[in-house]
């Protein structure tokens, strides 16, 4: 019997744990980018009467998701290396494989199509990499700025450290220089990976939008070549 049904495969791309982690990543970025800036431009103060914390509250929801990236960007480094799912991992191999970095930066002029042994091509691990690597300095100079403000608790707690990487750096007022300055990596960031993310899903017939958030991919399955 005919059919114009085609059937698809269901794949199990990303994880629980690595879409529950992106989308809290997507809420603090979000929100620290927000207040971060309105902390270094506060607009609002002269506007309302001086018994209105407004300062106070931002700088309060930006520790607080500050904190959430804290904890994320340790959790994320943990399951990259170590998580029970080996599929970001697997993208090793097109790192160091020169035909991999070819075949990605050919697809992306519309030449041939991109053919990757774990989730990402290796332009994307790279960059992907680099703004873990940019999180991680977030998070450093953020508790070395926060610990100079609380001088108890966990202030206190990593007072010795937040000394010796300020001095390292050259003074507070340069810790707080580069947590500026990095913040605009992360509006760089996600403007271009929003738009690639969409692109290289209609390229590439990759639910990227729909594995973040189901999980999974559907690719119709190949007909087995009829030899008769
Ligand atoms: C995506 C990550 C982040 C972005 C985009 C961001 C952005 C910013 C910006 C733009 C400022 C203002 C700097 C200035 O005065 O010019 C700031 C200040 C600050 N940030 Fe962040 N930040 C991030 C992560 C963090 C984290 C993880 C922490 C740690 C808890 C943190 C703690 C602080 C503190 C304590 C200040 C100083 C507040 C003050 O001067 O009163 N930030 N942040």
């Amino acid at each position: 019997m005919e059919t114009n049904e085609i059937p698809y495969q269901r794949t199990l791309v990303f994880s629980a744990a690595i879409r529950i982690f992106h989308w809290l990543r997507v809420f603090s970025i979000v929100t620290l980018a927000l207040t971060g800036f309105y902390i270094s431009w506060p607009f609002l103060v002269a506007a309302v009467s001086s018994d209105v914390l407004i300062q106070g509250w931002i700088r309060f929801a930006h520790l607080i998701a500050g904190f959430l990236l804290c904890a994320i960007t340790v959790a994320r480094f943990y399951l990259f290396f170590f998580g029970k799912s080996d599929i970001e991992r697997r993208s090793f191999k097109d790192l160091v494989r020169v035909k991999s970095w070819l075949t990605q930066l050919k697809s992306y002029v519309w030449v041939g199509h991109l053919d990757k042994t774990g989730a990402y091509g290796p332009l994307q691990l790279v960059v992907y990499m680099a703004i873990n690597f940019v999180a991680l300095f977030m998070a450093i100079s953020g508790l070395v700025m926060y610990a100079n403000v609380y001088h108890e608790g966990l202030g206190g707690l990593l007072w010795g450290s937040a000394n010796w990487i300020t001095a390292q750096m050259g003074g507070l007022a340069v810790v707080r220089l580069w947590h500026h300055y990095l913040a605009w990596a992360f509006i760089i960031f996600v403007v271009v990976h929003i738009y690639m993310v969409v692109w290289s899903s209609i390229r590439f017939k990759h639910h990227s939008v729909d594995v973040i958030v189901s999980g999974y991919d559907y690719q119709p399955v190949k007909a087995p070549d009829n030899k008769n």
